[in-house]
C-alpha cells in the first residue's frame, strides 16, 4: 500500500500522520475509496471491507492502541483492502485527503461532548463539514450516525446551511445491518442511533 512515505508504527505497521504536511496519493488500482473517521474498534470498518473487496477503506482514529487491535483483526481476516491511519481528524481531512478523492465518509457515534462548555470539541461542526465536503467526489456520500440528539440536531442544522449536501437516505441501505461497537452497546441499553446520509452535489 502507498503511505506516501508516512512513518509507520513499529508494533503494528499502522501509518502515522504526525505534524508533516503530507497529501495522499491514492494507490493504483483502487477506484472506490471509503473512510471510517473515528473507527474505534473497527467493527463497522471490517464488516464493510469484507462485504466490498473492490473498495479501499481507510480507518482513521486518534488512538493508536485501538488501531493496533484493529490491525490484528485485519491480519486474522486476511483483508487486503484496509489502511489504518493514526491521525487527528482535522489534519486527515484538511491536509491528507486530496480534493474529491473519496466516495463515502462515515462518522459514527463520535464523542458527543454533552456539556455546554465542551460543545466546541465536537468534530462535526459546520466548518468541518464544509472542509469534508470538498474531499468527497461529486455524487459521493456523507454518512453520520449518533445516539446523542443534541449532536444530531447540531449536524442537521449545520448541513441545512451547506447546499452541497442533499439528503439521500437510500445511501444507508447497503450497510444498514452493520453496526459499530458503540451502536451495539447503545442498542443493548435501548438507545437508538440515528443515521443520516447526504449526497454531495
Ligand atoms: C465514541 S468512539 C466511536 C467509535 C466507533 N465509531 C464506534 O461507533 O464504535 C469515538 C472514536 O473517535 C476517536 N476520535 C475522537 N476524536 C478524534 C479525532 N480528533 N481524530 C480522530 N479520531 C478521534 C476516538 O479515539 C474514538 O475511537
Amino acid at each position: 500500500m502507498n503511505f506516501n512515505g508516512l512513518q509507520t508504527d513499529d508494533k503494528s505497521g499502522v501509518a502515522l500522520l504526525t505534524g508533516a504536511y503530507v497529501r495522499w496519493t491514492i494507490p493504483e488500482g483502487w477506484n472506490r475509496i471509503e473512510v471510517d473517521l473515528g473507527c474505534g474498534s473497527g467493527s463497522f470498518l471490517l464488516q464493510m471491507a469484507e462485504a466490498n473487496p473492490e473498495t479501499l477503506f481507510l480507518g482513521v482514529d486518534i488512538m493508536l492502541g485501538r488501531l493496533r487491535k484493529v490491525q490484528k483483526k485485519i491480519e486474522r481476516l486476511g483483508l487486503q483492502n484496509v489502511i489504518l491511519l493514526r491521525a487527528p481528524a482535522w489534519s486527515f481531512i484538511d491536509i491528507f485527503l486530496p480534493s474529491e478523492s473519496v466516495d463515502r465518509i462515515h462518522i459514527l457515534c463520535p464523542d458527543p461532548w454533552p456539556k455546554a462548555k465542551h460543545r466546541g470539541n465536537r468534530l462535526a461542526s459546520s466548518e468541518f463539514m464544509g472542509c469534508l465536503s470538498q474531499k468527497i467526489k461529486r455524487g459521493g456520500t456523507f454518512h453520520f450516525g449518533s445516539d446523542h440528539v443534541p449532536y444530531v440536531e447540531m449536524v442537521l442544522s449545520g448541513i441545512a446551511g451547506l447546499r452541497q449536501f442533499v439528503s439521500n437516505q437510500n445511501r444507508l441501505e447497503d450497510h444498514k445491518e452493520f453496526k459499530t461497537d458503540f451502536e451495539k452497546g447503545f442498542l443493548e441499553e435501548g438507545k437508538l442511533v440515528h443515521h443520516f446520509a447526504w449526497e454531495l452535489v
